[in-house]
């Protein structure tokens, strides 16, 4: 829009639809008797967290069009880290939430719990949607009940998370975004081949320094170097593409073995100016799915002292299901995982001076 132009005033609230937000509280104890004074607050917070979401979802859906695209636009690699730093922010405004509804005591709780069965979380479409187009998928899911998790949501919300579950979610994405990394492979430098010699190298180097080593006794230095071997063979095991594949048949593992050799790489060479912002971008990605998962532990936490072992008003088993949705509904574990690949910078295998190059801010004035 031109800014010359001319537009209608608007007063602050009308922009803001303060009518419909303001009056939008209605507590239910107010309706079937005396009003529950803490009523006000648990409403009040859910209605915060749902404007949350829809701000989250709203990052999202710009971050899936980014990467859409078969060949990401380098220059929106930096807009992608900005907006997934933005979601994190708003997660730790989350997770703080809690503290605030923790000043509602289970007691006061109790004053108004009744009047809302069968309402829950469980219902809760945005969340739901977060987490779809995050990529957490069905087959992950520690179900209840033996039913669908959108069960509870109504026959048009069902449409859309299905909708969703059909397209690329953002670890999909970001996936196929890792397999296309380039410098894997280039003339005169294989980043994999030359990793395993690394490893191999530091190794022996650790084998070395066990064996004499004056302070260990036999059966310590004996127990040292059985840990040791252990290690050497996962390594190889875990840079292995058909043990790779196996991982993903068997469910430990979910990502691709090129994308996460190319995180791994990112990782490891992450101080060439070329390879930052990818680097940031992956940590980024690993902070939200932290952050997401403090917030289910948190908000399981809270649910444990508000209710104790009660069941849940969407008919779940209360703490104990939330508690298997923290350990089960990682989307970016395999992320965390990466940093078991890492060595220290010493043993990283020298680049060629060709792709250090092509790995820098080149300019050049000819
Ligand atoms: C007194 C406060 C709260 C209690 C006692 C509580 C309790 C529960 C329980 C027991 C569940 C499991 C499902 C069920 O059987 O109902 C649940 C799920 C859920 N709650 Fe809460 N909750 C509270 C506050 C909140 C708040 C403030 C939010 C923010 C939106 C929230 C969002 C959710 C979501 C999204 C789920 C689904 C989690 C999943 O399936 O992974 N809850 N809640």
């Amino acid at each position: 829009m031109n800014q010359n132009e001319k537009y209608a005033a608007i007063h602050y609230h009308s922009y803001l639809g303060l009518d419909k937000v303001l009056d939008a509280q209605h507590p239910r104890s107010g309706q079937y008797g005396k009003e529950a004074h803490d009523e006000t607050l648990f409403i009040i917070i859910h209605q915060v967290y749902e404007l949350w979401f829809k701000q989250i979802i709203h990052e999202l859906e710009s971050l899936v069009g980014l990467f859409e695209a078969d060949a990401v636009d380098e220059k929106n690699i930096g807009i992608a880290v900005s907006r997934i730093e933005r979601i994190n922010e708003i997660f730790k405004l989350l997770i703080h939430q809690i503290d605030v509804l923790e000043t509602m005591t289970p007691l006061d709780f109790l004053e108004f719990r009744n009047f809302l069965f069968p309402a829950s979380g469980f219902q809760s479409a945005q969340f739901r949607k977060t987490e779809v187009m995050l990529g957490l998928k069905m087959a992950q899911r520690f179900s209840y009940q033996e039913k669908p998790y959108y069960n509870q949501l109504s026959a048009e919300q069902q449409e859309e998370i299905k909708d969703l579950e059909s397209r690329r979610s953002l670890f999909e994405l970001i996936e196929d975004w890792l397999e296309r990394t380039p410098f894997i492979k280039c003339e005169g430098f294989s980043f994999i081949d030359e990793y395993k010699v690394a490893i191999a190298k530091m190794i022996e180097r650790e084998r070395q320094a066990i064996e004499t080593n004056e302070y260990l006794s036999p059966e310590e230095r004996t127990a040292r170097l059985t840990m040791l071997g252990a290690n050497g063979e996962f390594f190889q095991q875990v840079l292995d593409p058909a043990i790779h594949a196996q991982k993903i048949a068997d469910g430990h593992v979910r990502i691709s073995y090129d994308a996460m050799i190319a995180a791994v790489m990112i990782h490891v060479y992450r101080d060439q100016p070329i390879l930052q912002l990818p680097y940031r971008l992956l940590d980024a990605i690993t902070t939200m799915d932290e952050l997401m998962t403090s917030w289910r532990y948190r908000h399981a936490q809270m649910v444990m002292r508000m209710l104790g072992k009660k069941s849940g008003t969407g008919g779940s088993a209360g703490f104990d299901y939330l508690m298997e949705t923290v350990k089960k509904h990682q989307i970016f574990k395999d992320f965390h995982h990466i940093s078991t690949l890492l060595i220290p910078r010493g043993d990283v295998p020298q680049l060629p001076d060709s792709l250090k190059r092509d790995l820098s801010f080149y300019y050049s004035t000819k």
